[in-house]
């Protein structure tokens, strides 16, 4: 077996090369004057486990060229971060079902794919190889407790994230909450824990995705006028578009943490270790 990746998981790859003690294939990438992506692949064995997360199109394309490189040897794609996935059903007549479109075409060249915390493990169902998830919720819950914080509320900023911030707090045996909504106007929404105060205590609100950073910085401005004593910040996917970090630390959150499955520098957590599970059980 040997590990390959595209050049926006290269961090994550030779973490998981190093986890399952296999070589990590060089790659020579670049670009045809045209903007084009050109590579080629070093030496491969007879398993190949390609890594790439989907944060945009040119990794979506690399790829796609990377499973067609390799593909004298059995391929197997871990999808860190999958974009388009929140694109999981035809909102109105004449959009594509974009989840599917490019689960469709990942599945071209591999015999399976291994996602992580993918926003709706519905997504699945679209490729055509068989494909299943694994979450990051310990981790994420051990990257907390590193914070040594004295009786943390984690916090699911909708209940859509509820389950997952059910399974991190599970992991520290924290309380655990959701906000909730309410519109006080045209112009005015409240944003407030549905059953638990914070008033004094320390917040960690967590998240797949942050993305544009607004939901979580709205939601830490309305924590602190509760009297929460610190807010924090955790998810897995790290996209922070347009200076979400920035929003949020701007916005008085003590700590903003992610995961690998996209490289930044407030990657904190490795989804290495599980992957590498998750692997060697098929
Ligand atoms: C949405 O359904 C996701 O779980 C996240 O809550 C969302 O992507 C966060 O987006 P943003 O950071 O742009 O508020």
């Amino acid at each position: 077996m040997n590990v390959i990746c595209t050049e926006q998981s290269q961090v994550l790859a030779a973490r998981l090369a190093k986890e399952l003690g296999v070589p990590l294939v060089q790659v020579t990438y670049s670009r045809f004057p045209d903007g084009e992506h050109y590579l080629c692949t070093g030496p491969l064995d007879g398993e190949t486990v390609i890594v790439g997360g989907v944060g945009d199109n040119n990794a979506l394309v690399q790829l796609m060229l990377l499973a067609d490189a390799c593909r004298d040897s059995r391929c197997r794609l871990v999808l860190p971060y999958m974009a388009y996935a929140r694109q999981d059903k035809q909102f109105k007549p004449g959009e594509p079902l974009s989840a599917r479109a490019v689960a469709r075409a990942l599945s071209t060249g591999v015999s399976d794919v291994i996602t992580v915390n993918i926003h709706d493990p519905g997504v699945l169902d679209h490729f055509s190889v068989p494909a299943r998830n694994i979450s990051l919720s310990d981790d994420i819950g051990a990257c907390i407790a590193t914070l040594a914080l004295d009786n943390p509320l984690i916090l699911a900023p909708d209940e859509g994230a509820f389950a997952f911030a059910r399974d991190v707090a599970a992991s520290g045996g924290w309380e655990c909450d959701h906000l909730d909504k309410t519109r006080l106007s045209g112009v005015e929404v409240r944003m407030a824990p549905k059953k638990v105060s914070v008033a004094g205590r320390p917040v960690v609100i967590v998240d797949d995705i942050i993305s544009t950073g607004g939901t979580i910085a709205t939601a830490a401005g309305m924590l602190y006028q509760q009297g929460a004593k610190d807010v924090y910040a955790a998810c897995v996917h790290g996209v922070f578009t347009g200076g979400a970090y920035a929003r949020l630390m701007a916005t008085g959150i003590r700590g903003v943490f992610c995961s690998d499955t996209i490289e930044r520098a407030c990657s904190t957590v490795s989804a290495a270790h599980r992957i590498a599970t998750a692997l060697r059980q098929r």
